[in-house]
């Protein structure tokens, strides 16, 4: 359902340029639940940022559905992020001064869905996170990980086909963790959620159906889970690059 074919992402500093991802290419199914691991630097958020049409890749390209992302318009590409994507991102802040539940609605206020339907799937959502109680509450006055929660409560308003998690127990004590964890992880196993997580929790990792490791910009690990053991993924048909940097479609078959 989501696939990074030949993806190159490049930054320019100083006028000199960094290769940041280089030939990433990915296939990921509905309902699979994906850690990105790999060193600080080594592109997971950058990866992240491009699967989630949060930014566009300097070569190659994202399909989502079977179509391909980078043809859409600014508008359209803001549609689909916000009818099939949920988001947990430490810098996707909440707005401290707005209640929790003001907070959860966000993503349903451009959807020009009715107060009432609005509301009603809001505190479904806030339930599901254990956070009914609070729904008046200021979302400042809240603790991290009470913080987290109206986050996946946010990410899940919409019901999203994927949800998108960087870093989502990482500033969080360990219990608090566990119940964040436990929460998208039932996301994906009840809801069939497609999950991609950002982890540099190796236990954590090792939660998800599938690992993929970063190393440099480039996929070095891809290991799906067979029974409680990891085993290579196969590889996604090799896509080949021509000389003028285009990529084609033409799949490499020995
Ligand atoms: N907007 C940007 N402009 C310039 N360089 C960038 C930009 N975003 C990322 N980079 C660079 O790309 C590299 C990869 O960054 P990225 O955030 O993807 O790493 P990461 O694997 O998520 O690391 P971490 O585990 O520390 O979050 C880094 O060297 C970073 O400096
Ligand atoms: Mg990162």
């Amino acid at each position: 359902m989501l696939e990074a074919v030949n993806l190159y992402r490049t930054f320019t500093s100083d006028g000199v340029d960094y290769e940041v991802l280089k030939n990433v290419n990915l296939k990921i199914n509905q309902g699979e639940c994906v850690a990105i691991i790999g060193k600080s630097g080594s592109g997971k958020s950058t990866l992240m940022h491009l699967l989630a049409c949060l930014d566009t890749p300097t070569l190659g390209r994202i399909m989502f559905e079977e179509q391909d992302v980078s043809i859409l318009s600014e508008k359209e590409r803001n549609l689909l992020r916000n009818e099939k994507f949920g988001f947990v991102f430490q810098q996707f802040f909440l707005n401290g001064r707005e209640t929790v539940l003001e907070n959860v609605l966000f993503p349903l206020r451009i959807r020009g869905m009715s107060q009432y339907k609005m509301i009603r799937a809001g505190m479904d959502a806030l339930e599901a996170v254990d956070l009914k109680a609070k729904e008046d509450k200021k979302a400042k006055d809240l603790s991290g990980g009470e913080k987290q929660r109206v986050c996946i409560a946010r990410a899940l308003v919409g019901i999203p086909k994927v949800i998108f998690a960087d870093e989502p127990t990482g500033n969080l004590d360990s219990n608090t963790g566990e119940l964040i964890e436990k929460m998208l992880f039932d996301l994906n196993r009840e809801k069939g959620i497609t999950l991609i997580i950002v982890t540099h929790d190796s236990d954590l990792a090792k939660k998800c159906n599938r690992i993929i490791e970063l190393k440099d910009g480039e996929i070095i690990k891809d290991k799906i889970k067979k029974g409680k053991k990891f085993e290579e993924a196969q590889k996604v048909d090799e896509l080949t690059k021509t000389d003028s940097g285009q990529t084609s479609e033409t799949s490499i078959t020995s």
